[in-house]
């Protein structure tokens, strides 16, 4: 009987996603199982399925983005739910609304997911305690960015087998990277060696407090590792000049022709995008053999129509 309960446990009971730092490895591994299985709803003919009829999902974007917020809105398309983009630039934030009212707002008009992108770290998490909807986190200031570490593990397990006993060097700007930290998160759990790799006025604080090893130089860790995940520099978020000069930078940390001869074989290379070609990465590189960017991209749409999901399948639960 007790055993019974067990299997009748579901494997995920979240209603919000908001960082992947609090997940399991099994609920990390229910999402790509899950992802996996939509794949295959891109390569029908008619590329829908029914699972969100009649649900509304809001893309609220605080911050500029090309493949996250395309991204969520095909997923939410191919699960056939209504989609509402929200952009800062044309809403009443630009006359002075805050996040909460903005979303309650929308919240009034009946939405069932906000997809939210904010320049502030904890805003997702803010908002989840805020209103009924479902929230996914798209990406908050530096702390997390839960759907990119998801597609970039899919990525790699679905080349390599698994990511047990890989070694991954993320590269670049670290200290004010969300993409870094929740691919520390989500390739740990799962099994990998994580090493940060760039210059220390651009490693977080406290690094040694991660579950990762630092390294200052990538010459040093090129040649061992299994994959290598390329970081833009985040210009945005800079204050001061971390390094002497881009070029200087290129040099030491950029991923060129000349290191890629170093590296194993079938090393796989990775990018969040938006890529700065000839500073984090020569485009030969970027558009090489053992490059996987564009497979990430794809990838994206599985792991986000999983998502959307699943969140809607626990809220329907908890009802
Ligand atoms: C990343 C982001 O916005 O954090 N981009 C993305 O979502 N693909 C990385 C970046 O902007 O450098």
């Amino acid at each position: 009987m007790a055993l019974m309960r067990k299997s009748r446990q579901p494997k995920w009971n979240r209603r919000h996603l908001l960082g992947l730092r609090e997940l399991t490895a099994e609920e990390i591994t229910y999402i790509l199982d899950t992802a996996e299985g939509f794949e295959q709803v891109s390569r029908r003919s008619v590329k829908k399925a029914p699972p969100l009829r009649g649900k509304v999902v809001v893309n609220l974007f605080f911050e500029d983005s090309t493949r996250t917020r395309t991204s969520f809105a095909l997923a939410a398309n191919r699960l056939s739910a209504d989609i509402i983009e929200f952009t800062k630039k044309s809403s009443s934030v630009s006359k002075g609304e805050t996040l909460l009212d903005t979303a309650r707002n929308l919240e009034a008009m009946g939405i069932d997911i906000v997809v939210v992108r904010h320049g502030a770290g904890g805003a997702a998490r803010l908002l989840s305690r805020n209103i009924k909807a479902c929230v996914v986190n798209a990406g908050d200031g530096f702390c997390e960015h839960p759907t990119q570490a998801l597609l970039d593990v899919y990525t790699i397990r679905k080349i390599k087998g698994s990511l047990e006993g890989l070694k991954i060097a993320i590269v670049g700007d670290i200290a004010h990277s969300r993409v870094a930290r929740s691919d520390m998160w989500a390739m740990t759990k799962l099994g990998a060696e994580v090493i940060f790799v760039g210059p220390p006025t651009l490693m977080p604080g406290q690094v040694n407090r991660l579950p990762v090893k630092v390294s200052h130089s990538l010459d040093e860790v090129i040649e061992e590792v299994d994959v290598v995940n390329m970081l833009r520099i985040q210009f945005e978020r800079l204050g001061g000049n971390p390094f002497p000069s881009i070029r200087e930078y290129s040099h030491y940390f950029g991923l060129t022709v000349d290191r890629m001869k170093k590296t194993k074989p079938d090393i796989l290379v990775m990018h969040p995008g938006p890529i700065n070609r000839g500073l984090e990465m020569e485009s030969e590189v970027a558009d090489g053999g053992n490059s996987v960017i564009l497979e990430q991209v794809t990838n994206g749409l599985a792991v986000r129509m999983a998502v959307l999901f699943l969140v809607n399948q626990a809220a329907a639960m908890e009802k």
